[in-house]
């Protein structure tokens, strides 16, 4: 009994040694203020005390909320979370100013943004972006503060959100020009054009705070839209680099940007049921609490992108150098906070534990630290207020007869959590069904495909699928099996949103409507047409509304 009680003892000692030398370690993850490059550096606080709304930059003398980076600062072994600033803590009060405001801007169509032509909107969000890039260096510094993501990922969102809207702009050209056919059919002339909505309220989220955000309001104004942005809670102090840009680049009124508690700023508005948009990504259960506010939902237009648990399939056959670096990236790409991650894998019986002993060898490889650092992977998480939603979602598993593959996986420091690969998952855990958002690789053996066929089916994500495997045969059959179920099946590849031409959406709950650069302002505008029996009169009155380009061109007789 003695002896017992010592080797336990013993052990505990020893396990205290090792959490002990593991904290350290994570401990030097986080830098002094001395070790934070010069470039990098947030020299002076960022708070914000303007607004912009009705197109004025007004000083905002309410309640401010603070912001508090992921990135800890290491005083000498103690871990202080660093204050980075503050921004206007709205009220419903200013929230119903800036919708007021849209209200007037748009002013039934008739407002001076909705009724500038195409070409003048073109000037106007041409000018905005060249006053985007004069910021560049001031956004992504802020951003790599605000949500710790890797500098060069930052760049690359930087630089797509450029590309998608340049392209977003020569898709809205052609559309123009289309409109121009005058349509003749069963001797009914028609022109027929988009029309913008309205008012569209625009919601991105925190791991993409520039790229999706603006994704949806530049093709919104393109439309002929006026917005109001509520920035995520985490990426809105970026804003105020922009906010003489937007007042200069756009009409007074057309663009409003709000901040503050969603509850107190966001809800009003819906329950006004002046919103006539909603462009929304982020969760299913606040896009459902927000749209059920609205009182007239037959008149509420939305574009929702939600929430997904994409899965891998790993067939018998697959290329394993392929399935572990996509794996990978898949999922530990900006720390798994990526609506499109993989975040479940269904690996062969056969090969499971080849294919996990080389995924782990390559998550070992893995540099964890500061998104300052050339090839890191693993950062902070950007609200570390979620990590005992993920350490519970770990010690449920384990708990159940899940194992964690790799040393120190699942540990954490205040924002920083360890990839945790974790296998013999199975349909009884949490992990199985839940969407982790995190650095968490749950691996589930199977020997029967109908396994992960029947998860996909069941699961009320429809997002994505990733399947690996080298024979055709094979391959043709599993897709044609779960392609009803998810909006893309990729094959030998990661999921991902991009290329930003392809259809970005989702089936069941994973999305209402398609990102995709092609489709997006179909979301922002409605097809209307002005139509008349052909005659000499509604000939003349054609030519003069708008020039057709060529009267003989028709879609039918
Ligand atoms: O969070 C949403 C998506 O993951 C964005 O696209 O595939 O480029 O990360 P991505």
């Amino acid at each position: 009994m003695k002896k017992q009680a010592y080797n336990f003892l013993k052990l505990q000692a020893e396990r205290d040694k090792a959490s002990k030398q593991q904290r350290g370690e994570l401990t030097q993850l986080f830098p002094s203020e001395s070790d934070i490059p010069e470039k990098f550096r947030l020299n002076s606080n960022l708070d914000q005390q303007r607004v912009l709304i009705d197109g004025q930059i007004i000083p905002w003398k309410g309640a401010l909320a603070e912001v508090f980076s992921p990135i800890y600062i290491n005083n000498g072994g103690s871990l202080d979370r660093k204050r980075i600033g503050s921004y206007p803590a709205m009220t419903r009060q200013a929230a119903l100013k800036a919708l007021d405001s849209a209200r007037w801007a748009f002013s039934s169509g008739n407002g001076t943004w909705p009724s500038f032509p195409l070409s003048r909107r073109i000037e106007s969000i041409e000018k905005f972006l060249e006053r985007l890039e004069n910021q560049k260096e001031n956004i992504l510094r802020t951003l790599l503060w605000e949500i710790a993501k890797p500098y060069h990922e930052l760049e690359d969102e930087f630089e797509r959100t450029r590309q998608y809207i340049e392209q977003v702009i020569k898709v809205a050209c052609q559309k123009e020009e289309d409109s121009l056919l005058l349509k003749k059919e069963k001797g009914i002339l028609g022109l027929i054009h988009d029309e913008p909505y309205g008012i569209a309220l625009c919601l991105g989220p925190y791991n993409y705070p520039l790229f999706e955000t603006f994704s949806l309001v530049l093709p919104a104004l393109l439309a002929g839209n006026v917005v109001i942005i509520k920035p995520p809670k985490f990426g809105v102090l970026f804003f105020d680099f922009l906010l003489e840009a937007f007042q200069d680049c756009f009409p007074p009124g057309a663009v409003n940007i709000i901040s503050g508690d969603g509850k107190k700023i966001i809800e009003p508005l819906m329950k006004s049921g002046e919103v006539d948009v909603l462009a929304f990504i982020g969760s299913a259960e606040t896009a459902n609490r927000l749209i059920s506010l609205y009182p007239r939902k037959n008149r509420l237009h939305s574009l929702l992108g939600l929430g997904a648990k994409n899965a891998a399939i790993v067939l018998p056959d697959a290329d394993l150098d392929v399935v572990v670096s996509e794996s990978v990236l898949g999922a530990l790409a900006f720390n798994g906070q990526r609506c499109a991650a993989l975040k479940i894998f269904f690996v062969h019986k056969e090969i499971e534990a080849t294919f996990r002993k080389r995924l782990l060898d390559a998550v070992s490889k893995i540099n964890l630290g500061m998104p300052w650092m050339e090839r890191v992977r693993i950062t902070p998480i950007v609200d570390p207020e979620r990590l005992p939603y993920l350490h519970e979602l770990v010690r449920e598993a384990l708990n159940k007869g899940a194992r964690i593959g790799n040393k120190n996986g699942g540990r954490s420091l205040e924002s920083i959590f360890v990839p945790a690969v974790l296998y013999q998952v199975n349909s009884k855990m949490r992990i199985y069904w839940e969407e982790q958002f995190g650095p968490i690789i749950p691996i589930v053996s199977y020997h029967d495909i109908k396994e992960p066929v029947t998860y996909i089916s069941n699961s009320p994500f429809g997002q994505q699928l990733s399947i690996f495997g080298t024979k055709t045969k094979a391959l043709i059959e599993l897709i044609d099996l779960v392609k009803n179920q998810v909006s893309r099946v990729n094959i030998n590849t990661k999921c991902q949103r991009g290329p930003d031409l392809f259809p970005f959406t989702g089936k069941k709950d994973s999305a209402h409507g398609d990102f995709s650069i092609l489709n997006i302002l179909n979301y922002f505008s409605s097809q209307a047409v002005v139509a008349a029996r052909e005659t000499e009169l509604s000939q003349a009155l054609f030519q003069s509304l708008q020039p057709p380009k060529n009267l003989d061109i028709n879609q039918g007789s």
